[in-house]
């Protein structure tokens, strides 16, 4: 039996999951769970993964080349988010090393969110309810923390993949006109679909009165929003980030709220994540969320689902659902 045992793949989980994810591996690998730390160095990541078959990590789990090439005995990477941005891809299909995802389940969740954040913004939720907290509520007043009318203003999404097109989809409840960009134009049946129209990146930046970003980062999409970029959008718009925090120049933004240029922003990622840019918590007009995207139960526990299924299919030598990187075998 302890024979058996040793002989089956050690697969890790960089923390605890949520759910019953877990439990998908009984009898099929010998599992060890680390305790969550919150953003891990490499050496620390090195730590969990060095000995692994395979290993289910978190988007806090910085995955790089040095981690993999000392990783000999690792087939598969498993991460439980939707972005990969925090695993080498090339230096992981160099290797051979098979890298997952976890597309689709999260969409949803994720498009209610940025909601959420264009909602709180455009109408001052959290300025209202700092008010009414630190007793400064006096009663109801005429010009009390007057918003932004989303009605027949422009939604600019950047990046027209799963979840921007979901938060296109809300857009006629709010009565919103959506334009958005992305590299490839989407086919005009779904373009007709969304009632969304394709604009070049710069001519969205000019015309959004709200531009919310969904593109994945990589290095072309670094600092997208740079200073020239936020200094082009329209006077008074709301920047609403739902993707990755580098997406924006996090510095040139607060220059550009501070100045009141823009109208407001509404954050659920950062630049250097947790950490946030000088001044940026002092402004009024910003809504700030612990990078809380995907985060509701059902979610997250389809989530860690998806991602331990797909580890466990590669150690047991099928194809796993949702790759993004292929290895050796597979
Ligand atoms: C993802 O999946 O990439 C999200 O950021 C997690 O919430």
């Amino acid at each position: 039996m302890r024979e058996k045992l040793a002989s089956r793949p050690l697969m890790i989980l960089t923390s605890a999951l949520p759910g019953e994810a877990a439990s998908l591996c009984e009898h099929r690998v010998r599992l060890r769970v680390f305790k969550a730390r919150g953003r891990r160095t490499e050496e620390e990541v090195l730590h969990c993964l060095s000995r692994a078959d395979g290993a289910v990590t978190l988007l806090t789990d910085p995955v790089t080349a040095s981690v993999l090439s000392r990783c000999p005995h690792l087939k598969v990477v498993s991460n439980v988010a939707v972005g990969t941005d925090n695993i080498d891809l090339e230096a992981a299909a160099r290797l051979g090393i098979t890298v997952t995802h976890t597309p689709d389940v999260l969409t949803e969740a994720t498009a209610d969110l940025a909601w959420a954040l264009i909602l709180g913004v455009a109408r001052r939720v959290s300025e209202g309810d700092r008010m009414v907290r630190a007793g400064r509520f006096k009663g109801w007043s005429l010009a009390l923390l007057l918003g932004m009318d989303l009605r027949g203003k422009t939604l600019g999404i950047v990046g027209m993949g799963r979840i921007g097109q979901a938060v296109a989809r809300r857009a006629p409840a709010f009565g919103m006109r959506v334009a958005y960009t992305q590299r490839h134009r989407l086919p005009d049946s779904v373009e007709a679909s969304l009632n969304a129209r394709f604009a070049a990146l710069d001519d969205l930046i000019g015309a959004a009165d709200v531009l919310t970003l969904h593109s994945p980062l990589k290095t072309e999409t670094r600092h997208l929003l740079g200073a020239e970029r936020l200094a082009a959008m329209k006077p008074g718009a709301l920047l609403i980030n739902t993707g990755r925090g580098p997406l924006v120049d996090e510095e040139a933004l607060v220059a550009r709220l501070q100045s009141g240029h823009l109208g407001g922003a509404g954050l659920d990622v950062y630049e250097r994540e947790p950490l946030l840019a000088p001044g940026l918590r002092r402004l009024p007009n910003v809504l700030l969320l612990p990078h809380l995207g995907s985060a509701a139960r059902e979610t997250r526990e389809a989530m860690a689902r998806m991602a331990v299924a797909d580890c466990l299919a590669v150690l047991e030598g099928h194809p796993p659902e949702h790759a993004v990187a292929v290895g050796k075998g597979q």
